[in-house]
């Protein structure tokens, strides 16, 4: 098979590194585009891509552009799909998961359970926001935001006009959002890949930080995850309509699971540590049940 994978980084980057290893080991031929090399093209009635597409198409596409590409570039990944290549993961759900607020709108729509959130776009209206999800402390989040780097805690009114004075453009929409406590609390990431919870663990956050992010230095743990929460996310996948995806969830003190949002493109260094397992020749086995012409 000729694997594809669009991505802005480059060999060395873990994902690509790994699934290009699974995939060569395999026997089948890997090769990472940039997206900016794809400019879908509609010419004389055909859709393909220009001005000088380069080598051979590839059988199956697996697009991790990343949320630095903006959303008009994604035409790119329509553009495959309407010219009928095999992604892992179509346009659709990776736009709805690239926007944390549109994944908890589909989330809460599918009857699965998200914190309270609500998405505030003026200044003026911080405090109304605020009170309608909770009292502070609150999570802010961008709608964009990726590896923790968007995602603030707001002790006070006072605080979260300082951050959004700060961080934020407000009329480009932000959340708001009930703050689970760290204390008693469990953060979990699971692997949902063809619709089957494939790899979970725990993340513990690095000290001092709410926020458990691997790239953040939260520590991955392979403690067990149970059956009600491996189901949980793959719900969430299903509801969002990814094939593969890195569902985070965490669980109240008093055992309540919430999701807090669906990575279409997941990482999965911390997943191989801390299970284990080769998640990258899990990925392509995939392909080829699935993807192979
Ligand atoms: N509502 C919340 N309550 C408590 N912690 C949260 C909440 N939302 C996010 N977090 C913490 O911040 C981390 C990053 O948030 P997430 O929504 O996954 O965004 P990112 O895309 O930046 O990873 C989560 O894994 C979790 O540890
Ligand atoms: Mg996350």
């Amino acid at each position: 098979m000729r694997i594809g994978i669009v991505s802005v980084r480059d060999a060395a980057y873990h994902p690509n590194q790994r699934l290009m290893e699974a995939a060569q080991q395999r026997g089948h031929d890997a090769s990472l585009i940039n997206p900016y090399a794809l400019r879908p093209l509609m010419r004389g009635g055909q859709l393909g891509f220009g001005p000088n597409p380069e080598g051979p198409r590839p059988d199956v596409v697996i697009p991790r552009q990343g949320a630095l590409v903006s959303d008009p570039n994604l035409a790119y990944v329509r553009q495959l799909e309407l010219a009928g290549v095999a992604l892992l993961n179509r346009a659709q759900p990776i736009a709805i998961a690239r926007d944390k607020f549109h994944t908890m709108q589909c989330l809460t729509a599918a009857g699965l359970p998200v914190p309270d959130s609500i998405l505030c776009n003026h200044r003026d209206t911080l405090a109304a926001c605020a009170a309608s999800v909770g009292a502070f402390p609150l999570v802010v989040k961008q709608t964009r935001s990726r590896q923790g780097s968007g995602v603030w805690l707001a002790e006070s009114l006072r605080e979260l006009e300082a951050l959004v004075d700060r961080d934020l453009e407000p009329k480009q929409g932000f959340l708001l959002q009930r703050f689970v406590p760290i204390q008693g609390r469990r953060d979990i990431r699971v692997l949902v890949l063809g619709g089957a919870a494939v790899a979970a663990m725990d993340v513990v956050a690095a000290p001092g930080d709410f926020r458990a992010n691997i790239h953040r230095g939260g520590r991955g743990g392979g403690v067990p995850v149970a059956a009600d929460l491996r189901r949980l996310a793959e719900r969430a996948a299903h509801c969002i309509g990814l094939d593969l995806a890195g569902v985070d969830l965490l669980v109240d003190r008093d055992g309540s699971p919430y999701l807090l949002e669906v990575n279409y493109a997941p990482g999965f260094r911390g997943l191989e540590q801390a299970t284990g397992l080769d998640v990258a020749a899990m990925i392509v086995r995939h392909l080829e049940t699935e993807y192979s012409p």
